[in-house]
């Protein structure tokens, strides 16, 4: 490879605006990050002062992946991807898009790149005055589109959707889930590289937004599309993405893949949101617990967690008979997210030879965290 080629293939320095766009087709590896921000800010005008709901945000988002994004309510998610359209215009830092900063765009310039990213939210924003079709046919109205392309585009994506037979029902006369496959299709009229989903499942039952989530996948995979999602439903980044970032008060405090930041979540606020998924101890056997053997026949009660790191699931027989002794199952299981084998196991263990440190060491060698909660009677 000559010298020259070399610095073609190198990823540029991101440049304000994009003088080199049609190079940067021609090279997919300048591709890479779909979406990146660069020392983002956003503040706030608010009625009580300036609000400070973004700070230093460096992140880059890889294209075709599935990316989401989980924070308290209030901690900038949505102030984040509203600035990838430029719903929101950064006070600080910048967003490429394509290596492109889309901060110097005018407005001819926002319209096509707004075009070319989707948008879907909690609480779907159709039009209730209009059917199915109109109100997916709408935005290719706007855009000038003939209709014959318009009628072709909407059957097709009616379709995709799973929605051809609800062309003329109304809003009014759909369930929540075929809302949003309306949402859903009206985000893709213009063939969108990029999709961003706002809580778009949050006001959807279980066996709903599973039907939903597995329609982005379909997306995601058929069309390339890079996802960005934001939920408060942990369940929703396990089951479709590739990598999560977690906000605090407008900053990153961890990202990472969606196996490792679920399998060992590192800052408060993630252990937090994540909570719910992980089986807390019951309270009936929390309440008998004790820090010190009350007498040689207590059980040590001790919780093996699985980070994901390990190849295999756990060898539960090899596992017990290395603990020696009867031992119990109280709770727990694995699960695989991404390949990894993640999940935790609460064991007690009676009539062991083995005192509790020698126990914890043993079932090391199965588990990547060992704890001793403590002794039962
Ligand atoms: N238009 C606005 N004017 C003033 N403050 C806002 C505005 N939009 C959002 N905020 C504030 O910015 C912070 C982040 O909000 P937001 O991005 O909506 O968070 P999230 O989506 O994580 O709940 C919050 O403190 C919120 O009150
Ligand atoms: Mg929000």
């Amino acid at each position: 490879m000559t010298a020259a080629t070399q610095l073609r293939l190198e990823i540029p320095e991101p440049r304000l605006v994009s003088e080199h766009a049609e190079q940067t087709e021609l090279h997919p590896e300048l591709n890479r990050a779909h979406v990146r921000f660069i020392g983002l800010g956003k503040t706030y005008e608010g009625k009580q002062g300036p609000v400070a709901a973004l700070h230093g945000i460096d992140l880059a988002i890889q294209r075709g992946e599935v990316f989401g994004i989980i924070g308290r309510s209030g901690a900038g998610k949505s102030s984040l991807i509203r600035t990838i359209n430029r719903l929101e215009q950064p006070t600080s830092g910048r967003v490429l898009i394509d290596q492109v900063d889309i901060g110097a765009f005018d407005e001819d310039r926002l319209v096509a790149l707004r075009r070319r990213i989707g948008m879907i939210f909690q609480h779907f924003n159709l039009m209730s005055a209009k059917t199915v079709w109109q109100n997916v046919e709408l935005p290719l109205r706007v855009a000038g589109v003939p209709k014959e392309n318009r009628d072709r585009k909407v059957r097709e994506l009616l379709e995709l959707v799973g929605l051809q037979g609800k062309h003329n029902a109304y809003p009014a006369q759909l369930s929540g889930g075929q809302k949003q496959r309306v949402g859903i299709a009206r985000a893709l009229v213009h063939d969108p590289a990029i999709l961003l989903c706002d809580e778009a499942t949050s006001a959807l039952d279980p066996e709903t937004t599973q039907s939903i989530l597995g329609l982005l996948r379909e997306i995601n995979q058929r069309l390339g599309l890079t996802i960005i999602l934001i939920t408060h439903e942990m369940a929703v980044i396990r089951e479709i993405c590739d990598r999560v970032v977690v906000l605090e008060h407008g900053r990153i405090v961890e990202q990472g893949p969606v196996w490792e930041v679920f399998g060992n979540p590192q800052h408060e606020v993630s252990k937090t949101l994540l909570a719910p998924l992980q089986h807390a101890l019951p309270p009936e056997l929390q309440s008998r617990l004790h820090t010190q053997p009350q007498s040689s026949a207590d059980a040590v009660v001790l919780r093996l967690q699985f980070t994901g790191t390990a190849q295999d699931e756990p060898d539960i027989a090899a596992l017990f008979s290395a603990l020696g002794g009867r031992v119990r199952l109280l709770q727990g299981g694995v699960e695989r997210i991404q390949g990894h084998v993640l999940g935790q196991l609460l064991l007690a263990v009676t009539g062991s030879p083995f005192a509790a440190e020698e126990l914890h060491q043993r079932a090391a060698q199965w588990a990547q965290q060992v704890e001793v909660l403590g002794y039962v009677v």
